[in-house]
């Protein structure tokens, strides 16, 4: 892969938010990596220093009654040398299809993979075995963890480090195209590698020797939408074209001379991090989750660089989840940033209004939206006490082949 970076960052406390890079070439040859500490320019990736990421890399697919093709399409796209986790909150029919498919995808090519649904009873009893009552929904019977998508992929980063990974990439299940999903996967290993070498996290041969804290996040090449029966490449999504353009004052007001629009990727759905950062990181609900870990980082955490990466391939998914979906998304999103103690009263106000005027179907009986839950960070859990409650409940982690 070969990558062009732009010179140009920003930073929110210790956490440096760098400029979008652009995918040059999906595959650059078989060449050998160039260094990638100046601030600019094309950077290209050996095929072998993208598997020294993705053979540490576990990806994780939230999935929630998404058609169980498109699944396997997504499944598909993932490069062989790492691991999938796929964490369901689908109907009890709809789970059992999802685990025949996966089960067979992964014996037909020869790879491991762990499949587990997030409702599970031993799922709710590990977290409380391990110290994080707030997850579970105390007073449900069975006890069962809460829905979303933010608890989804605190469970992926729970399994990732049990199975030993040093990263986690999350790709969503609902992608209508196999080839794309490809690009993501290998965006990740060449955004981490690049990040690592901007954090001077590796040695010489490029193993690590200090913990990084990195993150790549992913802006599409365009969201299409059909209209009038055709398709037209906007380039962006409904709900990230409104929480970046806040998330960018935001930064604006905290560093003033940060580049106008350097934030284009607030809502990342897709998007990968060391696991030292995910262990670090607060997860917040539902789709709260990546507009949350901007805020987090730049809140709490030192020295994590967060690169942005605009891929080739447009995203197709399901666009069929309707108004009061994206607007939810909004209202999540823009919540992260009415409650944080990083944003200035003035644009706390400003959200306000333009809150009430765009979104009012989503603000309580005082015109604030609801503060979105958000979890201790995963490093407060006891992983053995996870571990050991999960094991003693035989089948609810599905593991195939051998990780
Ligand atoms: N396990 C689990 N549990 N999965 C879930 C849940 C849940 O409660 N809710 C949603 N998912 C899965 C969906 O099945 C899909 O695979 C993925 O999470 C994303 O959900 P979508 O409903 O498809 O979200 P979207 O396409 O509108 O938004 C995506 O892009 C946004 C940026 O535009 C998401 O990735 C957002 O998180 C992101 O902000
Ligand atoms: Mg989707």
């Amino acid at each position: 892969m070969r990558l062009h970076v732009e010179a140009g960052s920003a930073s929110i406390g210790n956490v440096k938010i760098h400029n979008v890079a652009r995918v040059m070439q999906l595959d650059a040859g078989h060449v050998e990596d160039t260094a990638s500490d100046s601030g600019s320019g094309n950077i290209r990736f050996s095929r072998n220093s993208l598997y020294t990421i993705e053979s540490e890399l576990a990806i994780v697919i939230p999935c929630m009654n998404e058609d169980v093709s498109i699944l396997d399409g997504v499944l598909h796209g993932v490069p062989q040398d790492a691991m999938i986790i796929v964490v369901s909150n689908s109907d009890r029919d709809n789970f059992q299809a999802e685990c025949d498919m996966f089960e067979k995808y992964c014996s037909e090519n020869e790879r491991p993979g762990a499949i587990v649904h997030q409702t599970d009873e031993p799922i709710a009893q590990a977290f409380l075995a391990a110290g994080m009552p707030e997850i579970v929904q105390l007073d449900s019977t069975p006890l069962r963890i809460r829905s979303g998508k933010g608890e989804a992929m605190m469970i992926g980063v729970i399994l990732a480090q049990l199975f030993g990974k040093t990263f986690i990439g999350f790709i969503d299940a609902d992608n209508l195209v196999a080839g794309s999903v490809h690009e993501y996967c290998k965006v990740y290993a060449a955004g981490l590698r690049h990040a690592l070498q901007l954090q001077s996290a590796t040695d010489s041969n490029g193993n690590l020797d200090t913990p990084p804290r990195v993150m790549v996040r992913i802006k599409w090449n365009s969201k299409p939408k059909v209209r009038y029966g055709a398709i037209v490449f906007e380039p962006s999504g409904r709900s990230s074209i409104v929480v970046n353009k806040w998330m960018n004052r935001l930064l604006r007001a905290i560093s003033p001379t940060a580049p106008k629009s350097l934030i284009q990727t607030g809502n990342a759905g897709e998007h990968a991090m060391s696991l030292e950062l995910a262990m670090s990181l607060r997860f917040a609900t539902g789709y709260a989750v990546e507009p949350f870990q901007l805020i987090d980082a730049g809140e709490r955490l030192d020295n994590v660089d967060i690169v942005q990466v605009e891929t080739r391939n447009p995203h197709f998914h399901d666009t069929s989840k309707g108004g009061e979906h994206i607007e939810r998304m909004q209202v999540q999103g823009l919540s992260t940033i009415i409650y944080s103690s990083l944003t200035p009263p003035d644009i706390k106000e400003d959200l306000k209004q333009y809150l009430t005027k765009e979104l009012p179907a989503g603000l309580d009986t005082n015109g604030i939206p609801e503060q979105a839950r958000m979890y201790p960070a995963i490093q407060t859990l006891s992983f053995d006490a996870f571990d050991a409650t999960l094991s003693a409940f035989d089948g609810t982690l599905r593991v195939y082949g051998d990780p």
